[in-house]
């Protein structure tokens, strides 16, 4: 296993370049199962998620070649509709095969994905989904058993205790492009993956209006075909990036981002102090002499995602004042908070609240990463930390950066990886 190294304290400058939304690529990777035909995926991140995705459909009957960014993937033997424990417990986003596996082959037996470290992530609204678009569903020996004779379109209701659900939109929406009838999503997730997925859906020839609103409307079809689509930019990793720049102080220009699917974030950085120049397709961020504390509370789309929530509790960390982050989509969500104390931060949790006590300077420290977007929180805290940060488990961070250092080194920072 490998580890990262972090000398901090080294003003981040330049470009860095975004790369496709991992969050896209993987249920837009899905819906290939929708079809027989060719479909030509560009922009795909080299992320250890997207080769387990890749690995799936291989399960699944497809074949695959994933060359310079482009995947192409074809049928190359009759469609399985087994999806493997192995395959799917090590990613959830691969529950997402659900959907498409039903909707063409009239069954589907999907491991279930169990919980993470971040909490318990149930399925019922997907489950809630399927059984509402006419199939039957059963759970044994950790497997969820769907068969229908037709799917039929429904109205469905997809809100769930801590609001909507990504995945369980993606997987609704892709199994009620093939019912027959009419199906309208409520409280449907709004996030731009969501909407790109949709997008990608109507290139194949499903009939789906709405797709980024809470109203999601698709008008069942009889078959779907191949598609070309080029994935939208990871707002996430550009958000890091923001925030990697504004934390060491730097001047880093963001390029091939959509400002427009980062405003809540872009929001708080400009309450903080950061002067932002933001254009079509890149943004630039400067560091002012002094940034104030903030709040977050994490909230579906448009809200602050709950994955940038990690990241800019390193902000708040080495800045002055008290700030305060309430987490409402994983209330557990809060591993890192542990580790930040180890680096000298003062972070109290409380419940679903996090007090962050401003601190002049953390110290570099070995920290262990728990999961993809708190190593990404210990990356930041890392570069701005006096002396040398060793993370640990950062397998974790390869799910979700494409080629992280050297984007990080490119910018000026001295990061490396070892051997543990
Ligand atoms: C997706 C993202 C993940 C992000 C999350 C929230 C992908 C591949 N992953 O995950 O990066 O952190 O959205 O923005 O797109 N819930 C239920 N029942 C369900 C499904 C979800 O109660 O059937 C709950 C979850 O426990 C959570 C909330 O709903 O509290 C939102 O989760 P959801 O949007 O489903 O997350 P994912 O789609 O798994």
């Amino acid at each position: 296993m490998d580890k990262l190294l972090i000398e901090g304290g080294l003003k981040l400058r330049g470009e860095v370049t975004i790369s496709g939304a991992k969050n896209s690529v993987l249920p837009i990777l899905a819906a290939t199962l929708l079809t027989e035909d060719a479909c030509i995926i560009k922009g795909v991140p080299d992320l250890r998620d997207t080769n387990t995705m890749l690995k799936i459909l291989k399960s699944l009957g497809k074949a695959v070649e994933f060359d310079k960014g482009v995947v192409i993937v074809t049928q190359a033997k009759n469609a399985n509709y087994v999806a493997d424990y192995k395959l799917v417990s090590t990613m959830r986003a691969s529950f997402c095969v659900l959907g498409p596996l039903l909707a063409r082959l009239k069954k589907a037996k999907v491991s279930l994905p169990g919980g993470c470290i971040i909490g318990v992530r149930p399925v019922d609204l997907h489950l809630k989904g399927m059984r509402a678009l006419n199939s039957q569903i059963d759970i044994e020996s950790g497997y969820v058993l769907a068969k229908t004779q037709k799917l039929k379109g429904a109205n469905i209701y997809l809100g769930g205790e801590y609001g909507s659900s990504v995945l369980a939109t993606d997987n609704v929406m892709m199994a009620a492009t093939l019912a027959s009838g009419r199906t309208v999503l409520e409280s449907a997730a709004c996030e731009p993956e969501v909407h790109d997925l949709a997008e990608f859906l109507i290139k194949m020839g499903a009939k789906i209006r709405g797709h980024g609103t809470p109203i999601v409307e698709i008008e069942g079809v009889r078959e779907l075909h191949g598609a070309e689509h080029k994935i939208i930019p990871d707002r996430i990793e550009a958000g890091t990036f923001l925030l990697a720049a504004l934390i060491t102080g730097g001047d880093v220009i963001i390029k091939n981002v959509f400002a427009k699917h980062l405003g809540a974030v872009i929001d708080k950085l400009q309450e903080s102090g950061a002067c932002l120049d933001i254009c079509d397709n890149s943004i630039r961020i400067r560091h002012r002499k002094h940034l104030s504390p903030t709040n977050i509370t994490t909230l579906p789309y448009p809200g602050f995602p709950t994955d940038m929530q990690a990241q800019i509790m390193s902000l708040m960390a080495v800045t002055e004042g008290i700030s305060v982050i309430t987490e409402k989509i994983y209330p557990d969500r809060f591993m890192h908070v542990a580790e930040l104390n180890r680096m000298g931060a003062h972070i109290q949790r409380e419940g679903p609240h996090a007090i962050v006590s401003g601190v002049k300077c953390l110290s570099g420290a070995p920290v262990m990463a728990s999961d993809l977007r708190a190593s990404a929180c210990l990356l930041l805290a890392g570069l701005v930390a006096g002396g040398k940060t060793s993370i640990s488990r950062i397998y974790h961070l390869e799910r979700g950066y494409e080629n992280i250092e050297e984007k990080f080194r490119n910018l000026g920072a001295r990061i490396w990886r070892e051997k543990e």
